[in-house]
């Protein structure tokens, strides 16, 4: 068979451009030979034309076959019956061996999406399907509790679980809580399953709510406390609801919880616990609490997620000054 030879320093941009033109052979694996880097070929007869400005041999070769190597398996999430990948993933693997893969380890999901952003106020995904039916909608699971979704119109993230199970922990039977952005319910839903407390689960999109509501629905039989659910616009609610009346407040909107303040201050009672969600690197950190939150008495500050490469979504547990 053939294979194509080039210096290293051309082999990222020669693979890019074999694989685009489908004349990368994938059942091969690419080698390297001191400073050089031999790629094999499905096809030889485009590849000058294809790889006109890199500098190259075409060879003869016999490289092993892929089947010796592990998969490699790219970074992803599992919702309930659906897959999604970043839509980086495609500039390292081959459309076809994605969804190989991801069949090899979950033989019964119904889609696969590729996520392109999240977006808007309401940061919803952006989703393309590249395997199964376009379905946004199924069900997921955290900690025995179920969650119906819909991926294109509400905000969900499935690493949320664990954080959501460690706030329903921390909260005592009787407590009056405000889950500001409360999405599809997760904190609130979780809190209820435990505690004997009252909820006030808001959430400016209405598809976030209505989920909610099913939500709370589907799992009433384990619902100990109270949920009352609300779509209003948070910088609102202090013109609705009564002054200092909160021990708890949860304001997981990372990117613009800073703005909310003068609400948090509004509900919560004295000496009343905030748990809030902000982005950030571990650098400037403690500058974004200390710009926002400096009269507020810091507890603790923990990292919650990954968000992108060195900056993550952050807990900060404030006290009411
Ligand atoms: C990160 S998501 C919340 C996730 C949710 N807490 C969970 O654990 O799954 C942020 C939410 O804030 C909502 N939101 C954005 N601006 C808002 C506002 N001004 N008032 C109320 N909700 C808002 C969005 O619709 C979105 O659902």
């Amino acid at each position: 068979m053939k294979c194509v030879e080039v210096p290293k320093a051309y082999a990222e941009k020669t693979i890019r451009l074999l694989r685009k033109y489908g004349v990368l052979d994938t059942e091969h694996l690419i080698t390297r030979r001191d400073d050089r880097i031999i790629i094999p070929l499905r096809d030889d007869k485009q590849v000058l034309r294809i790889l006109a400005d890199i500098p190259l041999e075409i060879i003869s070769c016999e490289p092993p076959t892929r089947k010796r190597v592990k998969v490699r398996v790219p970074a992803h999430d599992v919702i309930g019956n659906i897959v999604i990948v970043r839509e980086n993933v495609l500039e390292f693997m081959d459309k076809d061996e994605l969804i190989r893969v991801l069949h090899t380890i979950y033989p019964r999901i119904r889609t696969i999406y590729l996520k392109k952003e999240t977006t808007g106020e309401f940061r919803t995904a952006v989703l393309e399907p590249i395997w199964g039916i376009d379905d946004p909608i199924t069900i997921n699971k955290e900690y025995g509790l179920r969650f119906k979704i819909d991926l294109k119109k509400a905000y969900y993230n499935p690493r949320l679980a664990e954080e959501h199970r460690r706030i329903a922990k921390e909260v005592r039977d009787g407590e009056r809580i405000f889950d500001l952005f409360a999405g599809i319910g997760g904190f609130s839903i979780h809190i209820a399953s435990l505690h004997r407390s009252t909820i006030y689960m808001n959430d400016l999109n209405p598809y976030a709510v209505r989920l909610g509501i099913e939500n709370i629905i589907i799992n009433k039989k384990k619902i100990r406390g109270v949920i009352i659910p609300l779509c209003m616009d948070s910088s609102l609610i202090p013109k609705y609801f009564k002054q200092s009346v909160f021990d708890r407040v949860i304001a997981n909107n990372p990117h613009y919880s800073h703005l909310f303040e003068h609400v948090y201050r509004y509900l919560l009672k004295d000496n009343g616990l905030l748990h809030l969600y902000f982005v950030s690197s571990t650098k400037e950190c403690d500058s974004f609490l200390e710009r926002y939150f400096s009269n507020w008495k810091l507890l603790r500050v923990r990292k919650v997620i990954d968000y992108a490469p060195y900056v993550f979504i952050w807990r900060a547990d404030l006290v009411k000054p």
